[in-house]
This record gives structure tokens, sequence and C-alpha cells, in this order.
């Protein structure tokens, strides 16, 4: 079973154009390897033996040298490189598929084998996110990978739909993204497949498909152990599309726009297609191009606002040819990035022609904007200044994993919007590729980075397995694309490579990356993010940007961070900025600050930035981070001294925070836990303290107070306990039970007012805020009763009944007068009824192992998430009922709309 997308908006052709794009959601089957030592031996290439297990390592730890395998077991290897030969430019370098066929005789290939008793799942499919999770220290995964069986060898079945009626198409497979090694049989034939878990890739299956007949698609993927820094997931968790065209069509990501001369009055637009005729007969064809304004959802609206000259080529069999044109827009609409601009987009709808009888059509969305780079002044977009007030994000979505879901990856940005963030930075591969639709769509600038390792190894199994045989098809693959989006501003060819280290032999590496990414786009900046290499290494130089992570506030450089161990260093943009003076420098990493939401541990460091410690910032019993937002990792600072070094360096272009969203895995400082204490909003989207710094620094025009901590400390009446402020004012007076305790200014490069000295009392705390000396905003924390009751709020009272659409329900522990009682940690029981289902729950804690599908589960400091789901199809009302001893229950009603 599919959804069909594609052949629709004909109505212009007088004939159905031939490309049908079909979503393969439904109907698969699945199978999991109980352990990799069950599994068959079907591999992609031998592997090494990992000898340590352990994914605690530093972050900064410095990468290693791969380790050679030698063996004589067959692999499948030399049958998958072809496909990778459309992304090799030269084609002595192309592979030769071998004769024979491998796996043919395997069972779960077969178009008769029965796998009725496998699992049923419908994708995208994250095989590992309920876990268990896997606690204790010796567990299979640790805490690095997210303590989820991610790892492991699996396979996926679907019959494809290909009727009678295809003769003579042409059938690809594309897959959004299959973690990972994937391989492709289709009716017992290995077709191919693609290694990188986290590209995007296309098989032509016209070979091997039986138009009318059963057509058996089978994927085996296998995801290797200690492969990963963070958690990977595991599965087809992205889309999977069966597309069908004329012989004669459009090639993949076979459009390329870009606008090379933009202003108010007019913009040029250029286009290039590429067209592939892949029929046995020569073929003269037109293809003609008008473009359309869309609106905010990306509909098209009106006329056409500009056509392209027609253009004809005679193209002999088995030939491709790329065209090119150009075209002006009087007074476009340009894209920008808000609250200053707005993100407008085009759309350019090609159709290719012959004889009158349309071959295919073609949308390629586009935003017409300007970028400059400047290296004393950052980023120009429309000849606007846009300082970067970025996030880093990696691609898990809490609770619901890696299978991607536009509206909660739209909930993520939406929260990082309402923060004051303007651009993302992709840490560290290629995304989803409706995620940069959404940053298209909101107006985000994104850094999009491919590689988290090159050659050398951050894990014993990462990428740096395949860099050799895959580097070039993947980041040729990778922007050919990402390349039409607006949103997309620069290529990150790497994060913290071990190449650093290596001097002219890892700068070579870098050069023949940069180069790719010059050949393939060379209208956007190249970047690889240092956290170690220094102006005078070759390195550096051989980016058309400086991208930074941690040396540019200085490594272990405050005074709470004297004595560490590791790399130190002076805060680095000027010297990065005397030795580069042309290029742009920006912050691609900084901050890594930590904290676990609505805990606050005592006593609290004086300084403005510090290392987290057992017994100083953090509780290595408990696993919690205090929120007093001042804890980093030892080569992190605090957001405070990241934004003073910002701006003690105005020439640097901005920066991203490590990291917006906590995410699964990499729990730093204490990797017993399962997920990250990194972000500034936590794992289930509720916002720890330091949403409200950021919001303060970067939203200034918007009236804002926040304190902290909370004020129900039974056990510290009379005992200090500092009570901070964050808002957008420049000065506040704080009060005790309506007693002030002070009025305070921010000094030069302070971000937060500290009143350090307060006594704790019972009652209410109070702060008055003031901008330039007029009152500007107010907050109050109040101490609050015993629990006494639940709330529930969703994001959305309305979903869409298509499976897909969610709600976010905020679920919070009351007291009496409706006060969220901090510290509350009651169990609480989700039951849905009516045409919905409950898809996961969570709380934020970094701690828990109860898995995200579990229908009990514990606040966490007063705070919990349901996520609930329509069922496809099904209007009506859904009532989520939330219960838990001793508390009022709570109902709450969303529409699902069909
Ligand atoms: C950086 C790294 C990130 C993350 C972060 C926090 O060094 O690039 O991926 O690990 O540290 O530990």
């Amino acid at each position: 079973m599919a959804s069909r997308e594609g052949s629709s908006g004909l109505a212009e052709s007088p004939q159905a154009s031939v490309r049908e794009r079909i979503l393969l959601d439904q109907g698969w089957r699945f199978m999991k390897y109980a352990s990799e030592k069950d599994a068959d031996a079907l591999i992609y290439d031998v592997r090494p033996e990992v000898g340590n297990h352990r994914d605690d390592r530093p972050a900064d730890a410095k990468p290693t040298e791969a380790v050679a395998v030698e063996s004589d077991t067959p692999v499948l290897k030399p049958w998958i490189l072809p496909t990778a030969n459309d992304f090799i430019k030269d084609p002595a370098k192309r592979f030769q598929r071998p004769s024979g066929d491998p796996g043919s005789d395997f069972p779960f290939v077969q178009t008769g084998f029965d796998d009725s008793d496998w699992e049923t799942v419908r994708v995208p499919h994250d095989w590992a996110i309920e876990g268990p999770f896997m606690a204790g220290e010796n567990a299979a995964v640790g805490g690095g990978m997210g303590r989820l069986p991610s790892p492991g060898v699996a396979w996926y079945r679907n019959k494809l739909d290909i009727p009678a009626s295809d003769a003579g198409k042409f059938i690809f497979l594309d897959i959004d993204g299959a973690m990972s090694y994937a391989m492709v049989w289709l009716n017992g034939h290995l077709v191919g497949g693609w290694p990188y878990g986290y590209a995007s890739w296309r098989l032509d299956i016209t070979p091997f498909v039986v138009p009318g007949g059963e057509n058996q698609l089978a994927i085996r993927l296998d995801n290797p152990p200690d492969s990963s820094r963070w958690y990977p997931g595991g599965g087809l968790y992205r889309n999977v599309w069966l597309t069908k065209t004329h012989p004669v069509h459009i090639g993949q990501w076979g459009t390329r726009v870009t606008t090379p001369q933009v202003s108010e009055a007019f913009a040029r637009v250029h286009l290039a297609v590429s067209i592939d005729n892949d029929s046995d007969k020569d073929a003269a064809v037109t293809a003609t191009t008008k473009l359309y304004a869309l609106d905010t959802e990306g509909r098209k609206t009106g006329e056409a606002v500009a056509r392209f000259e027609p253009l004809q080529v005679a193209l002999t069999a088995g030939e491709s040819a790329e065209l090119e044109s150009a075209v002006t827009i009087e007074k476009p609409r340009l894209w920008g990035p808000p609250p200053t601009q707005t993100p407008h987009r085009y759309v350019a709808v090609t159709t290719l022609e012959q004889n009158g009888q349309t071959l295919d059509r073609y949308e390629t969305r586009f935003g017409i904007r300007e970028l400059r780079f400047d290296a004393e002044q950052g980023v120009f977009v429309n000849g606007e200044p846009i300082y970067l007030q970025g996030a880093n994000q990696h691609h898990d979505l809490g609770a619901l994993g890696t299978a991607f879901n536009v509206r909660a990856a739209e909930r993520q940005l939406e929260m990082l919007r309402e923060m004051g963030a303007n651009a993302i930075r992709i840490a560290h591969n290629p995304p989803a590729p409706e995620l940069l639709e959404l940053t298209d769509r909101m107006g985000f600038l994104v850094v999009n980075e491919i590689y988290d390792a090159w050659e050398r190894k951050k894990t014993p199994l990462d990428f740096h397995l395949i860099f050799p045989d895959w580097h070039e098809p993947d980041l040729r693959a990778f922007i050919r694309r990402d390349r039409n989006h607006p949103s997309v501003i620069m290529w990150s060819v790497g994060n913290e490579v071990g190449e650093q280290y290596t001097d002219e032999s890892g700068a070579a590496v870098a050069l023949r990356l940069h180069e790719i990414a010059k050949q393939e786009d060379p209208t956007r900046p190249t970047a690889a993010a240092m956290n170690y290499a220094k102006p005078h290494m070759p390195l550096p130089g051989v980016m058309d940007t400086i991208s930074l992570n941690y040396q540019g506030e200085g490594i272990r450089d405050a005074p709470a961070y004297a004595g560490l161990p590791g790399i130190r260093t002076a805060p680095l943009y000027p010297e990065f900025h005397k030795t580069f003076p042309d290029k742009l420098i920006f912050s691609s990493e900084n901050a890594a600050a930590v904290s676990s939401r609505g805990e606050y541990l005592f006593p609290v460091t004086g300084e403005i930035s510090a290392p987290v410690k057992d017994g100083d910032g953090g509780d290595p019993q408990s696993g919690q981070v205090s929120a007093y937002e001042l804890y980093s990792t030892p080569f992190g600072s605090s957001a405070d001294k990241v934004f003073g070094s910002l701006a003690k360096h105005p020439y640097v272009g901005g920066g991203f925070v490590w990291s917006g969203w906590d995410y699964l895995g990499e729990p730093t400082p204490y990797y017993s836990s399962r997920s990250s204490y990194f972000g500034v909003i936590d794992l289930a989207g509720f916002k720890k303290d330091r949403f409200y710094l950021y919001q303060s620094h970067w939203r200034p025009d918007l009236p804002m107070a926040h304190i902290l901590p909370h004020w129900n400390w039974p056990e510290r009446v009379g005992e200090v306990t500092p009570v901070h402020v964050f808002t957008s004012g420049d000065e506040a007076e704080l009060f005790l039970n309506g007693e002030s305790l002070g009025r305070r200014k921010k000094g030069e490069y302070k971000y937060r007012l500290r009143w350090d000295d307060v006594k704790y009392q019972p009652g209410e705390l109070k702060v008055v805020a003031y901008k330039k000396g007029e009152r500007w905003a107010t907050a109050s924390v109040r101490t609050t009763g015993a629990p006494a009751a639940l709330e529930a709020e969703a994001d959305r009272p309305v979903i869409r009944a298509d499976g897909l659409d969610l709600a976010f329900v905020t679920v919070k522990v009351v007291d009496e007068d409706g006060l969220v009682v901090p510290r509350t940690h009651n169990d609480l029981t989700f039951t849905v009824e009516g045409p919905g289902e409950l898809v996961a729950t969570d709380n934020g804690d970094p701690t828990s192992m109860v898995s995200f599908a579990s229908a009990e589960r514990a606040a966490f400091n007063g705070l919990c998430l349901a996520i609930v789901r329509a069922k496809p199809g099904q209007a009506g009302e859904i009532k989520l009922t939330v219960s838990g001893e001793g508390l009022r229950e709570t109902v709450i009603d969303i529409a699902a709309e069909g």
C-alpha cells in the first residue's frame, strides 16, 4: 500500500505527465535478528574488531587512525559501490558491477518467502526507540549512543505496486535515509545500496521489475555498534518513495536554481535542467519552465510570474544533457529571515515535451536572496547584516526517536524561533529533506553539515570505515539534493575531524572536500568546524570561512577552569582574524553548557562560568546537573561567557549554541544517563531556565523577565539561596515577600542579574525590570502548596487525522491555586479514547530508563509530556485522560480533522 503524490496539478497539460512519486509508507514487514551473532552473512564489508566499548570519551578527544582489516570473507561491497557512480566525477574511478548475484538464494529476498510472522511497521520507522533502555555500566549500548538497541542487523520487506501499464517506464526507488549499510534486492536480485545512514539515494530498479507481476522488495540494514557519538536510531527512518518516469526524464535532483543578481527592482534567476534520455531511441525534446510565487504554506499562487524561453535539445539514446537559461523577475519577493525579512518562496515548474506529448514535469522550490559573507561585518542577507543567533541540532526528535516527523521538527524550530534563534547548524550530517523545507518556509539560515569524521575515527566503527570509497559520492549527493534551498547558506564538510591534527596530510583531505563542494556549488562558502586547528596550521586556510568550535571563547580559559587537564587556549578570535583578514569567522559551536530542567544544586558558583564537577554543579547520585545555568563541560563556557566573548569581537558573525534541544545520547557529564544535558530546551520540549537567558539576549525588544530558582525550599529556611534574573531590561529590583532586596544593573558584558546572598523564606519573589529607566517587565515565583491536581494543555487544539500530525500535550502537577509544583515526581497514567493513539511520553529527565512508548511515567519537576496522534482517516474527538494517585485527574480533548 502507498500514498500517492505527484501527478497532481497537471491541469495545464493535455496529456498526463508520466512522473509519479509514490510514498511507500505502509505495508512494510520488519524483522531484526536477536543479536549480531545470529545474523546472515550478507555483509557489506568486514569490520575491525572493537576492543574498547567505552563510549564516554570526551567530545574533544583526539580522533585516531583507522585500523586496517585483512580478510578473505566474501563481502557484497563490490555490488553496492556502483550505486555511487553518478556521483563520481572521474569516469575512470567509477565502479563496474561484478558478475554474479549475491544473496539471490537467500530466503528473505524471495518473492515466495512467508513474512507473515514479521512485524508490520509504518515507515518512517526507528527500530530502537521503544527500547528497552540498557541501564548499567557494562551495557551493550552505553550512554553515548543513548542506551537504546540501535545497533544490529534487520530486514524490511514490501510488495511494490507496479501494474502492467508501467511497462516501458523507468522506475526508481528513492530512499531519504536508511540507518545504515542498506542493501536492496528486488525479486531476488541484488540491485545496489548505500552505506551512509544519513544520505538520500536512488536505485534504478527498472531492470529488475516485472510490470503486472509481484514485485518483492527486500532491504537489509546493518547498524554497527560503536559507530556514533550520539543516538543514530536504526531502520528506514525517513521516507521511501517509488518514482516512475518516462524513459526521457529530468534527472535525479536534476535542476539547479541560482539567483546571481538580486535587488528590489529585479532578480536574475538562473536555471540548469539535466535531462536523461534513458531510452533506446534518440529524442528531440523541449523544456519549458514557468515560475510561480508560493504562499506561506508552499502552495502555488496566481499566474506565472516569469517564463523561460523554451529550450530544445536533441539527445541520442542513453545521452544526458544539461540545459541552462536565465530569466528576469521584476520586483521579486525576496527570501529572508524574520523578523526583519520574510521568507518568500517560488517554484519553477519545468515541463518536458516531445512532439506535443508531455514526458515529464518537475517542480523546484527556491527562494530569491543574496548572500554576502564579510570578514568585518558578518553575514548579509539581501544587503542587511544578519547576526547568527544559532542553535546546533541533532537529528533525533526526542521520544519519537529518529523516525522523521514534520510536526515534531516544526515544533523544535518554533520553540527555537520563540527564543530568538534565526539560524540552525545541522550537527553533523545530512538532515531529512523535509527539515530544509521547514527552514525554507520559516526563514532560518542553515549551516548544512555532512561529516563528523573523515579518515580518522572518533568511534571504532564510524564513517571513517567508508570514507575512502564514499566521501565523494556522499558529498556530491548531499549538495545536489540540498542546493536549491534558500535557507542553506553554507556547506560544512566536517566537524572537529581528526585531520586537524595531521598537518599537511589532513589539509589535503580538507582541500579535496572543499574542491568537490565548489564544483557542485560555487555559490556557497565552505566550512569545517575546528576545535583544535590553530591559525598557523594548514587546515584553516583551506576553507572559505573560519568555523570555530569553542576556540573563539577560549578553552579552559576562565578562573574556574584553572587546573583542569586538557587543551587550554586563550580566546582565538583575534589571532584567526589577523591571520585570515578576508574570511568570515563564526562560532559553529559554543557553550556546551549543561543543566537538568528544574534541578538546583547548592552552593552556587560565584563565577560567570564554571566546569561541572561532582558536588559542584553536578550530583553523581541523582545524575542531575544544576539549572543555575552557569556550568559547562571542561572545554565549554556558560552562555554568559559566550555572549561576552562574542560581544568583545564584533567582526565574528555570530554563532551556534551547543545545543538547541537536548538529544538522545552523549549524556556528558553522567554517562549512566540516556540523553544529553546540553539543550537549552529539554528532550521533552520544556524550557530550561537558559531559554530565557537566550531570549533576553536575542530578543532585546521583547519585554520579559524570568526568575530562578523555584521557591519551594522548606529545608533551606534561613540559608543562602541565590536568586538570578534573566531580563531583556538593563536593571531590576527584586522583592521577597514585598521587601526590596535591592535594585541591580547589568554591568558591561554581564547578561544576568544576581542576588547571591538571598536567605530563603517561603513566600513570593517578585522582580520588576527596567529598561532605560522605564518599567519594562515583571515576573514572580511563589512557594506552592502540595500537589493537588493535574492540568493538561495541548500545543494545538486541532490536528489532522492523517496518522502523522501530532498533538504535544504538556501535563502539569499543580497545587490548589493552580501553581506548578516544582520538585514533584508523581507517577502518572495516560489513557487515550476515541480515534487517536498515544505515541510516546517523556518528561525531560535524562536519567529516566522508562520506555518512551510507556503510558505510565513520572512527572519530572512538575511536568510531563504526552504525544498523541489521530488514526489515519478517522476524524473526531480524541480524549486524553491523565491521572495520578492523590491528584484530581485531567481530561483534554483534541479534535482530529480529516
Ligand atoms: C563538540 C562536538 C559536538 C558535541 C559537543 C558537546 O566537541 O562537536 O558534537 O559532542 O562537543 O560535547
